[in-house]
């Protein structure tokens, strides 16, 4: 009884968070803020074309972290998508930056600060780092020619972050379907959602380490596909580890349904990647949205404004930090 008590408040609580999320949170605040990110990230995007795939990563890892629903009841609860994981580890904590699956990994920093420093000097302390991170996924995708949503804004900034969560709540490329669908639900995202995200792989790249396992054990794999990125990534640990490769193997730069093309074909890169087409449950999905792109399209920008309002700090809580590295 408690316990379906809890589950009820808990989800009145998170209706009320994300309600208050408004995509017109800045309009007389800061009018030039959204213009503001995205010419930042377009350049950033033409410069380098993985920058949009860092960038979109970033948003994800930040709301994936300090967000599960049994930990939300207690009163130390850090949240979502709050930039935590644009935080310095500093004396009283470690930053997730740090974290298995972000170590040596997750970038996009440097381009975050100049977005930041862009938008506070257009309007000092008034967009929070959460909301640059939201906008500046959605603007990369479109500036990689995917799809456009209007991003809910008005998250504030966290004033920690945790190593340990971020260590538990990132799913790991060894994951298998029924992980997956697990550390989804536990964010409140179904296995639908968490399909359609898994899309973000049309773009971006993984390092060796990640996907040996696969290209050298694995029987659901192209052959040819398989010794192609052998070519790059050398069989024993150590050696080449951090030599990349594209995760969609036939449009790495372009944000398209092409991801689920290659599981068709056994291109999947990481073990996670090729688990959505492997003879399970989401099969028939995977076959969709590789013939469909509008229906991809639809349930990805869903899916990402889903995950944006994971757990959100609104109102008065946390702060709007003047630098996204560090709480004011
Ligand atoms: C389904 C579970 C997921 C797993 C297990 C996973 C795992 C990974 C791994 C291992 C990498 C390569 C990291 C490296 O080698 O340095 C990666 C890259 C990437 N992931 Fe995921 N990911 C998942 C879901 C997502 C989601 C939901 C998004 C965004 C909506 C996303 C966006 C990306 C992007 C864009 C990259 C490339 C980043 C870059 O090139 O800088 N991933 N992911
Ligand atoms: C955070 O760390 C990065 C990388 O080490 C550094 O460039 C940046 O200046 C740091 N930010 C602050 C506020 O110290
Ligand atoms: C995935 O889940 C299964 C069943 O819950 C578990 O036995 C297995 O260890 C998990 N795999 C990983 C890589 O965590
Ligand atoms: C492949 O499987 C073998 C046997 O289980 C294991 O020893 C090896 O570390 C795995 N990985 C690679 C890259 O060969």
């Amino acid at each position: 009884m408690a316990s379906y008590l809890s589950v009820l408040v808990l989800l009145c609580l998170a209706a009320a968070a994300s309600a208050q999320l408004s995509p017109t949170f800045y309009s007389t605040s800061c009018p030039r803020a959204l213009a503001t990110i995205r010419n930042a990230v377009t350049a950033a995007v033409a410069q380098e074309p993985r920058m949009g795939a860092s960038l979109l990563r970033l948003h994800f890892h930040d709301c994936f972290v300090q967000a599960s629903l049994t930990l939300s009841l207690l009163p130390n609860f850090d949240y979502g998508c709050d930039a935590s994981v644009l935080l310095n580890d500093t004396a009283t904590f470690k930053g997730e930056q740090g974290s298995l699956g972000n170590i040596g990994s997750i970038r996009g920093f440097g381009v975050i600060d100049n977005i930041k420093a862009a938008v506070e000097a257009v309007c000092p302390q008034t967009v929070s780092c959460a909301d640059i991170l939201a906008v500046a996924a959605r603007d990369s995708v479109v500036a990689l020619g995917g799809p456009s949503w209007t991003v809910p804004l008005g998250r504030r900034d966290s004033t920690t972050a945790s190593l340990t969560q971020a260590d538990s709540d990132l799913p790991p490329p060894n994951f298998d379907l029924a992980n997956l669908t697990a550390a989804f639900a536990v964010k409140g995202l179904s296995r639908t959602d968490m399909v359609a995200l898994s899309g973000a792989h049309t773009i971006g790249q993984a390092q060796c380490l990640n996907f040996r396992d696969r290209i050298y054990n694995e029987t659901n794999i192209n052959g040819a596909f398989a010794s192609l990125r052998r070519g790059s990534c050398p069989r024993p640990t150590g050696s080449g580890d951090t030599n990349l490769a594209p995760l969609d193997t036939t449009t790495g730069t372009l944000f398209d349904n092409v991801y689920y093309s290659n599981l068709l074909s056994q291109k999947g890169l990481l073990h996670s990647d090729q688990v959505l087409f492997n003879g399970g449950a989401t099969d028939s999905l995977v076959r969709t949205y590789a013939t469909n792109p509008t229906r991809f399209n639809s349930d990805f920008a869903a899916a990402m404004i889903k995950m944006g309002n994971i757990s959100p700090l609104t109102g008065t809580q946390g702060q709007i930090r003047r630098a996204c590295s560090r709480v004011n």
